[in-house]
């Protein structure tokens, strides 16, 4: 099977690369680099033993993915590319309506041309706002508080009424929780431009000697102690859940929608004690105000994966926290720029 996938040198895309080459699968990377380094290909050379086609391009290059699609021959489309970056949709709206819903259209029109009817869309589990009630079902209802999650939940809604359209394409929207962790080789991991918003990518900045303390925003949420409680997911887990859906596409047409965590929350300060048993150094932190917009608790019931793609997440936390370790420690600065 041959994927063309857009946004492959970032972060959870490379990861997939990695494990699609094992797979037996054929990745094609379409990548502007907005937020990933060219060395990424180097190092999914050396991990996986092959070094994947990459076109450095736009995904709202019509014209350039339609001949990338058909010169390659490609199968199916895993669409990673897009800006993600919460605080940053709020002040620049334009420029994620226009590369996350824009960019998914072109992509969509272009693989309508190129007679490619399968695609896996990386969705987020912000499409379910402030929840109800947790674990999370796929059927809980949808909402959007920022740009960012507006994107993923328009393209969703694009996407859904396409394929209401187009009864013979394969969709599969997949609903990531919180990726974390590397790949365990330490050649692969999460490298964030500027100060990290995320919570993993932070805490291991500050173990590493990056940044001084963490802020942990919010102490007296109604959780078991105090503090936000998510569900983290590794990045390699994540990456076989894309394995599985592709594997999906190939026998089923119609609309998928899947939720890929563990079903597992821990709070805050539970990763700050799993860091610092990975790392061995005490990670300092100071309890600050909530951070606007956030939630107090959200976790995933992973049961329509495992039932109908045969995916589960195996990965413990421990894992999650030396593989960043590894990656982060072994490249303290991210990648290098050649
Ligand atoms: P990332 O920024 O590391 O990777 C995205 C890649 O897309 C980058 O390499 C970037 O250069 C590329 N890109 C961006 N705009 C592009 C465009 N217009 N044309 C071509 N390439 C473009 O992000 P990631 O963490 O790997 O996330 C991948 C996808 O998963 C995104 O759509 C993101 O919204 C979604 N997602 C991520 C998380 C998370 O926590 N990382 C959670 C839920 C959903
Ligand atoms: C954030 C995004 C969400 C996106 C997800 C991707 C917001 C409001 N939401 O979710 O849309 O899909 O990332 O993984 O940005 N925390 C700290 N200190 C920090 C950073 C985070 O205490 O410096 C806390 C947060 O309050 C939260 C937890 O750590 O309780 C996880 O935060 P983060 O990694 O940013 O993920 P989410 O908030 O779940």
């Amino acid at each position: 099977m041959k994927v063309l996938v857009t946004g492959g040198m970032g972060y959870i895309g490379s990861h997939t690369c990695i494990q699609m080459i094992s797979a037996g699968m054929t990745p094609v990377i379409i990548d502007n680099l907005y937020n990933s380094k060219p060395t990424v290909l180097d190092r999914i050379e050396a991990v996986s033993g092959q070094r994947p086609v990459f076109v450095n391009g736009d995904v709202r290059d019509k014209a350039l993915l339609v001949d990338v699609m058909t010169s390659h021959k490609v199968d199916a489309v895993i669409h990673f590319a897009g800006l993600k970056a919460v605080g940053e949709s709020v002040q620049k709206p334009l420029e994620y309506y226009d590369n996350n819903v824009n960019g998914t259209l072109v992509l969509v029109d272009a693989m309508r041309e190129a007679g490619v009817k399968s695609i896996v869309f990386s969705s987020s589990a912000t499409v379910y706002g402030d929840p109800a009630s947790v674990p999370i079902r796929e059927d809980f209802p949808t909402s959007a508080t920022n740009p960012y999650g507006r994107s993923k939940l328009m393209v969703e809604e694009c996407l859904t009424d396409f394929q209401k359209a187009n009864p013979d394409w394969s969709i599969t929207l997949l609903r990531y929780f919180n990726p974390v962790g590397s790949h365990p080789s330490g050649q692969l991991g999460e490298d964030p431009q500027g100060i990290p918003n995320n919570l993993m990518p932070f805490v291991s900045q500050v173990a590493v000697g990056r940044r001084e303390f963490l802020s942990v925003f919010g102490s007296d949420y109604p959780t078991k102690d105090g503090t936000g409680v998510r569900d983290y997911i590794h990045v390699m887990d994540l990456a076989d859940g894309h394995i599985a859906a592709l594997k999906n596409v190939g026998t089923k047409d119609g609309l998928h929608i899947y939720n890929l965590g563990t079903g597992i929350g821990y709070s805050v300060l539970d990763m700050v004690k799993a860091f610092e048993k990975a790392c061995g150094t005490t990670i300092p932190y100071k309890l600050v105000d909530r951070r606007p917009g956030d939630i107090a608790e959200c976790w995933a019931d992973p049961a329509k994966a495992k039932q109908d793609l045969g995916w589960t997440a195996t990965r413990s936390l421990d894992e999650m926290t030396q593989d960043t370790w590894r990656w982060q420690s072994e490249n303290p600065q991210g990648y290098p720029e050649v």
